[in-house]
């Protein structure tokens, strides 16, 4: 690799990095490829995505133009009140809905486009859903091993390792000993690990699960939610889980607040080791900037400082000031004026 793939006009490339006229070519390369590749390489690409739901004459537009990027190999969370579209999503990445508009890509799949057929072979082989309701999850008159073996029985692949696959995933997700009972002889916990085992049969690149704590209390909630985290790590899937536990949004690396279905904010953990080796957790809160370059600033920073209608901007080298139109309420955090600049 000679980096020759840097064309710079007439000066046989000996002082290309200096050269205005091909730093500007860059920059224009660079923008042009942001325009057409939004999320290539991610594993969801959600852009603009629009769900309206109409009936009775009246209108619902459960998502309003909602962006969203998920890398592959990602365990991220989804918050948001009641209502907020978080369901309407999963639905439409599920393949059992279609958006009204906008564009959403799973693993290369055009979600907005796909024939019937696509749509099936879609909802076999590359998504496994969870509800939150542990008895739409799971045939109430099959075992849990049968149950895991439904999914494969179009699958080309022979029966023994069919077999083998349902006793592993079992296995996997510490349910083992579950494997000839049928549904009601399993605990709530149970029965979501085993829906999580019946998701994963047909080796999908993307588990989505819509609140499966909802209907478990605290302690059960974390097993299930150690489901999800073991089909992450040790099977490699991506996984999409919509939440309302603390517990839960508290121990992924990336949760995705959506508000008035788009996305709002999202808060990105890490841990970092002190030097004692004590882990100590941090979070960092980002608000979602929209290619049109919008941000919702969250409710609970706005509020406080009597923001509304519209605020004053400044723009300083390294971050842009966000200040209160009005004069008085937070008077004591308005941008520098013209005078102080020249004092400093
Ligand atoms: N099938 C439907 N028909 C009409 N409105 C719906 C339908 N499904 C959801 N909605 C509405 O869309 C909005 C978002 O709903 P939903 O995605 O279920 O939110 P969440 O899962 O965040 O609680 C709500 O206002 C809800 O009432
Ligand atoms: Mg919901």
């Amino acid at each position: 690799m000679t980096g020759d793939s840097v064309v710079t006009a007439g000066n046989g490339g000996a002082d290309r990095a200096t050269s205005p006229a091909a730093g500007i070519a860059e920059l224009g390369a660079e923008a042009a490829r942001a325009r057409t590749s939004y999320g290539e390489g991610a594993l969801i690409a959600c852009d603009r995505l629009v769900r309206i739901y109409a009936g009775d004459g009246i209108e619902v537009q459960a998502l309003q133009g909602l962006d969203l990027l998920v890398a592959e190999g990602e365990l991220t969370a989804v918050v948001g009140a009641s209502g907020s579209g978080k369901s309407t999503l999963m639905n439409i990445l599920a393949g059992l809905d279609a958006p009204t508009a906008g564009a959403v890509r799973v693993a290369g799949h055009d979600l907005a486009a796909m024939s019937a057929r696509e749509r099936l072979g879609y909802r076999r082989g590359t998504v496994g859903f969870i509800w939150q309701q542990t008895s739409r999850n799971l045939l109430p008159y099959l075992t849990a091993w049968q149950n895991v073996m439904m999914p494969m029985r179009f699958s080309d692949v022979a029966r023994r390792q069919r077999a083998k696959r349902a006793s592993d995933l079992l296995a996997v997700l510490g349910i083992a000993h579950c494997a000839d009972r049928t549904p009601e002889q399993l605990s709530g916990g149970e029965q979501q690990r085993t829906a999580i085992a019946t998701a994963l049969a047909n080796r999908p690149m993307l588990l989505l699960a819509d609140e499966p704590t909802g209907e478990l209390d605290s302690a059960t909630a974390r097993e299930v939610f150690g489901a999800l985290q073991t089909a992450n790590t040790e099977l490699g899937v991506t996984v999409l889980v919509v939440t309302h536990d603390p517990a839960v949004s508290g121990q992924v690396r990336r949760t995705i607040a959506i508000r008035d279905g788009r996305t709002s904010s999202e808060t990105l953990r890490h841990a970092e080791a002190d030097e004692h080796g004590n882990a100590t957790q941090h979070a960092i809160e980002y608000a979602v900037l929209d290619r049109a370059g919008r941000i919702q600033l969250p409710r609970d920073m706005i509020e406080p400082l009597g923001m509304h209608d519209r605020v004053r901007l400044e723009a300083t080298e390294d971050h842009i000031g966000v200040w209160p139109d009005a004069p008085g309420r937070g008077s004591r955090a308005s941008p520098p004026s013209a005078a102080d600049e020249q004092d400093s």
